[in-house]
């Protein structure tokens, strides 16, 4: 079911109008201290490209490209997932029920906006934002439910904490010191924003068909997370000019698939470990969601 508008708003288009940024730029109080100097942004090590034959083989210019693509892939992720993200607390400032939660997502929307506007500045061009990847087509056709039980659950309580360890990460490795130190600084918003989750969905009686419903979504989720690192994989085929299926499982096969998944399955199944997610997880281990796949298993594309 659809409001007739885009909430994740993913093509909105940019205002033409001077006067109407200038005005944008004195709310957000904007210093503009970004630069992409330190560029890659993340290495080969942080995607465990060292690990791949086939990238350590490559030329030094198709080793760059190849992390190009993968760092480009992962900042536009971060990027549009913010983009996504403020117009998800906008609705949910239309689903309060009450005013005290209502403030807070209204609050909760600016944070994404400023999120939004710091990254900006760290955007390469071209601009990727027309080619959303999978996991972004999926948070776009999520944050049209109707249900709040599910956009708390599977956003807030979900995605929102796994932001958390995500965003860690791309700090804690990230080789532009400005972005790093950037991704640090959306870690209390962020963890406040999981945390409003976690409570208001303790609160919420959820029926039956929306627990099945999450049940659905997680599902659907999970089989992203059980393929392993495929941004990668597409990022060496893209340099490559393609990869037969044999390369593409030695690729996964050296890039560990099945523990990079592993520890992401672990990480996500504490997460829905809340006081009344109880069924909802036990319905997910019986469907074998938690278990990381063999790299001849997340073979998605050929040629
Ligand atoms: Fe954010
Ligand atoms: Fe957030």
């Amino acid at each position: 079911m659809s409001y007739g508008y885009d909430v994740a708003g993913l093509e909105l288009p940019h205002c033409q109008n001077p006067k109407l940024q200038r005005v944008l730029a004195a709310a957000l109080g904007q210093t503009g201290v970004a630069t992409q100097q330190d560029y890659p942004y993340w290495d080969a090590t942080y995607f465990g490209l060292h690990n791949v034959k086939i990238f350590q083989e490559s030329t030094v210019a198709e080793q760059a490209q190849i992390l190009d693509h993968a760092n480009r892939e992962l900042f536009q992720e971060a990027y549009l997932v913010e983009k996504a993200g403020m117009g998800y607390m906008s609705k949910m400032v239309l689903l309060a029920d009450t005013i005290e939660e209502r403030m807070l997502y209204g609050l909760f929307a600016a944070d994404e906006a400023t999120h939004l506007s710091q990254l900006s500045h760290f955007a390469l061009e071209p601009d990727l934002a027309q080619t959303p990847n999978t996991f972004l087509r999926f948070l776009a056709a999520l944050v049209e439910s109707q249900d709040k039980s599910v956009l708390l659950f599977v956003i807030q309580v979900v995605l929102e904490g796994w932001g958390l360890s995500h965003y860690r990460s791309l700090a804690k490795e990230c080789r532009n010191p400005a972005l790093g130190a950037l991704f640090t600084s959306f870690l209390q918003a962020e963890s406040r924003h999981h945390g409003t989750g976690v409570l208001l969905f303790n609160q919420t009686a959820v029926s039956a068909a929306s627990r099945s419903a999450i049940g659905e979504v997680l599902t659907q989720f999970l089989q992203m997370v059980q393929v392993g690192p495929q941004g990668v994989v597409a990022a060496i085929a893209q340099a490559k000019g393609g990869l037969s299926r044999q390369q593409t499982v030695h690729v996964l096969e050296q890039l560990d698939t099945e523990a990079h998944s592993s520890h992401r399955l672990k990480v996500l199944r504490s997460l829905m470990h809340t006081e009344s997610s109880q069924e909802i997880v036990q319905t997910l281990e019986a469907r074998g969601m938690f278990q990381p796949l063999p790299a001849v298993q997340c073979v998605l594309h050929e040629g």
